[in-house]
């Protein structure tokens, strides 16, 4: 029987080929920085120069790369798909967004950004999210609240996710989940995998290597994403 729902999991080694690095390869962007300094809440009250200037960094790298062919793939297979799509990604990227955004949005299709996006920021008060592709200053007044000040809309250690409940509810009813770029050693997304088996979905991992889950997953093809991502959806 053909699949119907559809959930694809990615990690950062779908954007590798665009020129963003993974975080825990060598060239990852961790390196230089601890991930206390940079990507915590704490980080943030201690030195917001320091965590807004590391974000504007890599904000700005955003405008020197484009989605890459395995983007492109996912979005077309989203465009022909007769079902529901959840595209979950834990990149803070907007490449999924550029590689949907030449092509009518299909009815069934959700992208959720479960770790944040780059361009955007949120309210500290109030948790308010405003697009902001420019650079942030270490106190930015909010516009949403008197006391609030602007940070990064990015879900940082010690914070929950988004969308869980949404994403939880389409990995129940899913059949065939697909897990791509992503080294699994990050939850509560490395857990997707067992929800999905549970759900009894195909489950199928893309990725240079096998991770961490893969005796997991009921396949796995290995390559970099830009050739295998299109191969197999292609297949589908
Ligand atoms: N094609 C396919 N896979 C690739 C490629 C490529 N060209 N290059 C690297 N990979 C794979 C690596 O083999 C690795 O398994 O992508 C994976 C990247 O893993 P991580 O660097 O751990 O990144 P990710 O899984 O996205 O990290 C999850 O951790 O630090 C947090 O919040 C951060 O969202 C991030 C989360």
């Amino acid at each position: 029987m053909a699949s119907r729902n559809l959930v694809t999991l990615t990690g950062s080694g779908i954007s590798a080929e665009s020129g963003v690095p993974t975080f825990r390869a060598a060239d990852g962007l961790w390196m230089g920085h601890r991930v206390g300094d940079v990507a915590t809440p704490e980080a943030f009250a201690r030195d917001p120069a320091l965590v807004q200037d590391f974000y504007n960094r890599r904000r700005r790298q955003l405008a020197a790369v484009q989605p890459n062919a395995a983007h492109h793939a996912l979005a077309d297979l989203a465009a022909r798909w007769d079902g529901h799509v959840l595209l979950v990604t834990q990149n803070v990227d907007d490449l999924h967004d550029r590689a949907h955004a030449d092509r009518p949005p299909a009815p069934g299709f959700e992208l959720i950004h479960m770790h944040g996006e780059l361009l955007k920021a949120e309210c500290t008060m109030t948790g308010q999210v405003c697009d902001r592709p420019g650079d942030l200053v270490p106190v930015e007044p909010s516009p949403f609240h008197p006391r609030g000040r602007l940070r990064p809309h990015i879900v940082w250690f010690g914070e929950f996710p988004l969308h869980m409940d949404r994403i939880e509810a389409a990995l129940r009813r899913c059949d065939l989940f697909v897990s791509i770029g992503t080294s699994g050693a990050v939850y509560p997304a490395a857990g997707f995998i067992q929800l999905a088996n549970l759900a009894g979905a195909r489950t199928v991992e893309l990725n240079l290597e096998p991770s961490l889950g893969r005796r997991l997953f009921d396949e796995g093809r290995y390559g970099p994403a830009t050739e295998v991502v299109p191969a197999f959806c292609a297949g589908l």
